[in-house]
């Protein structure tokens, strides 16, 4: 495997668009550049869920965004639900109740589990508005040992926190950081976030770009130029 293809598979694009149609489109200009999408919330309520299965049949791995959260009976036939669509990821959010349900529901499915430990557009500040005690830090600490114990296979997380959840779980957690921006980058929303190399560097297996790559005046060049920094940081 050459560097660029392993780099290549490190970098997830989000389709953060209106309709499945958009995100054709963007997926014809990305070209051999991209080999893995996320499909989230905007596009999925587009309409968008049933372009997974046509991103699969032409070679593309798919990441389903759907973040599952809900009482455990529902997580479970959600999950069951989606285990039938043939993606590599799914996300749930990070309560052990629904995690555990979420891993009862996709069974044997080899598709692998993905626990939002906390949004990376919050800081410290958002956490205790919404009524939580721990800081980010330690949230995040504290779900990704839930998520662990619950069998869940990776985390959601900032690259802020890579490091210290590597040194904390081992190798065998996969680590899903978004908040990712080129130095100098508009982060909008964003609060937590790391330039590709850093992120890579601090251990994180795949970098989920949205907006920097779809929202950028030339998307496949700038899907080149990311890859081509995490080919350089590996
Ligand atoms: O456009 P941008 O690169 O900020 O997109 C980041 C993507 O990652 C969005 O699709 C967002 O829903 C998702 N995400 C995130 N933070 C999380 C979980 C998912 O930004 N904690």
């Amino acid at each position: 495997m050459t560097d660029i293809t392993a780099a290549r598979d490190k970098l997830i694009v989000a389709l953060d668009l209106p309709s499945a149609a958009d995100a054709e489109k963007m997926a014809a200009r990305l070209g051999d550049t991209v080999g893995f999408y996320k499909i989230g919330l905007e596009l999925a309520y587009g309409g968008g869920l049933g372009l997974a299965g046509d991103l699969i049949k032409s070679g593309k791995k798919v990441f389903l965004d759907l973040k599952l959260h809900d009482i455990g009976n529902t997580v479970a036939r959600a999950a069951a639900q989606v285990a039938g669509l043939g993606a590599t990821f799914l996300t749930v959010h990070a309560y052990p109740q629904t995690m555990r349900a979420a891993r009862q529901g996709v069974g044997a499915s080899p598709v692998k589990l993905l626990a939002v430990t906390v949004m990376t557009s919050y800081d410290n500040a958002d956490l205790a508005e919404a009524g939580f005690a721990l800081g980010v830090k330690d949230l995040v600490a504290k779900r990704a040992l839930q998520a662990q114990a619950a069998g869940v296979e990776g985390l959601i997380l900032s690259a802020e926190e890579a490091q210290a959840m590597r040194a904390l779980l081992g190798p065998g957690m996969l680590l899903v950081t978004p908040g990712i921006r080129q130095a100098g980058g508009d982060i909008a929303d964003q609060k937590r976030v790391m330039t590709p190399s850093r992120a890579i560097a601090a251990g994180a297996d795949h970098l989920v770009v949205g907006r920097p790559i779809t929202q950028a005046p030339d998307p496949r060049a700038a899907a080149v130029a990311i890859v081509a920094e995490i080919a350089g940081a590996q």
